[in-house]
């Protein structure tokens, strides 16, 4: 249903799509991922007609985007990543403005949007104005507008960016509703998981380059095993190197990571001894302190005068209640 072949787009010097290839069959879901700055959106600009290739052509339906551009997008419904929406109208005038604008007759435009409102499951907002409504009512009326000429084939630009948990799943169904009808579903994302479990095949790009394509299972597994063999390889690697360092005497790293985990304890050492002496000598001076230091003083001299028999009255006894 889609077919490009070597796609070359250039922008000056900067190569945003290079020498890219892939086909898309009928009635797939087909997933279009890649970091940001990959090259998906210009892709998906050149098959929209909305920009020119440098080289490589695009067939959608087997017409060629460059030969016959009004052609092709009878076909498709596109809808762009940052899409904007005339605001001071409702939802159902914005969608029967759109559906004049796609050649919908007059007789069917009502049923028309009737028709995609219930799909997409509007029908509450239909009243609403458009400026009132979240980014994420947006981009379902965005979906909405692109279904109003009943094309074959859906292009969308990331299409689940600015949506909450639920109304992605929301997305799912509906898209996955559309495919059922027969549509060729083609969309942009960064995240393989979000799409993993809705498409059949899967493209990924990355810096202007196609790295892969194909169906998403193999794709999939491809994935899982370079993600362990990329595992494999970064813990031979730094068992290597330690067995390396210990060769030539270091200390286990693994040690000097123990060692450095507190690298402040042996700082902090003579200040907490400071501080245990300034306590001492606080409770030394404390009254209740110095009180039970007289009191054993006292204690003392009345043990050593029982041990030597003296009078109370003697001279000894006077320097020890001098004492007192
Ligand atoms: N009109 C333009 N003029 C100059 N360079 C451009 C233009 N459009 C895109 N580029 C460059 O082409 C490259 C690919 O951009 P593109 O928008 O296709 O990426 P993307 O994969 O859609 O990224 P994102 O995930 O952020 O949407 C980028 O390096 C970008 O700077
Ligand atoms: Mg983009």
């Amino acid at each position: 249903m889609i077919r490009v072949q070597n796609l070359v787009k250039t922008f000056g010097t900067v190569n945003a799509v290079n020498d890219v290839s892939f086909d898309v069959a009928e009635g797939e879901i087909f997933a279009f991922l890649g970091p940001n700055g990959a090259g998906k959106t210009t892709t998906i600009r050149i098959m929209s007609t909305l920009l020119e290739p440098s080289s490589g052509r695009i067939e959608i339906d087997g017409i060629d985007v460059e030969v016959d551009p009004e052609g092709v997008r009878r076909r498709i419904g596109y809808m762009a990543d940052h899409p904007g929406v005339y605001e001071r109208v409702t939802v159902g005038e914005y969608l029967d403005f759109f559906a004049a604008a796609y050649r919908v007759p007059i007789a069917e435009r009502t049923s028309t949007v009737a028709a995609v409102v219930e799909l997409t499951d509007l029908g509450s907002l239909r009243e609403r104005l458009v400026a009132e409504l979240s980014k994420g009512m947006k981009q379902r009326i965005q979906l909405a507008r692109t279904l109003l000429h009943d094309p074959k084939v859906l292009i969308l630009d990331e299409p689940a960016s600015d949506l909450d948990p639920r109304a992605r799943i929301e997305m799912r169904d509906l898209l996955m509703e559309l495919r059922r009808m027969g549509k060729t579903i083609f969309l942009s994302s960064h995240i393989l998981a979000e799409l993993a479990d809705m498409c059949t095949s899967v493209a990924i790009l990355e810096k202007g380059r196609l790295v892969a394509a194909g169906p998403v299972d193999a794709i999939g597994r491809a994935l899982d095993r370079g993600v362990a063999e990329r595992r494999k390889t970064r813990t031979t690697t730094r068992t290597t190197a330690r067995a390396r360092l210990f060769a030539r005497g270091h200390r286990s790293p693994r040690r000097q990571g123990r060692r450095r985990r507190n690298p402040r304890r042996r700082l902090q050492r003579p200040e907490r001894h400071r501080l245990r002496r300034r306590r001492r000598r606080t409770l030394r001076s404390h009254p209740r302190a110095r009180r039970g230091r007289r009191a054993a003083r006292r204690h003392r001299a009345r043990a050593q005068r029982a041990r030597a028999h003296l009078p109370r009255g003697d001279a000894r006894g006077s320097a020890v209640r001098g004492l007192r």
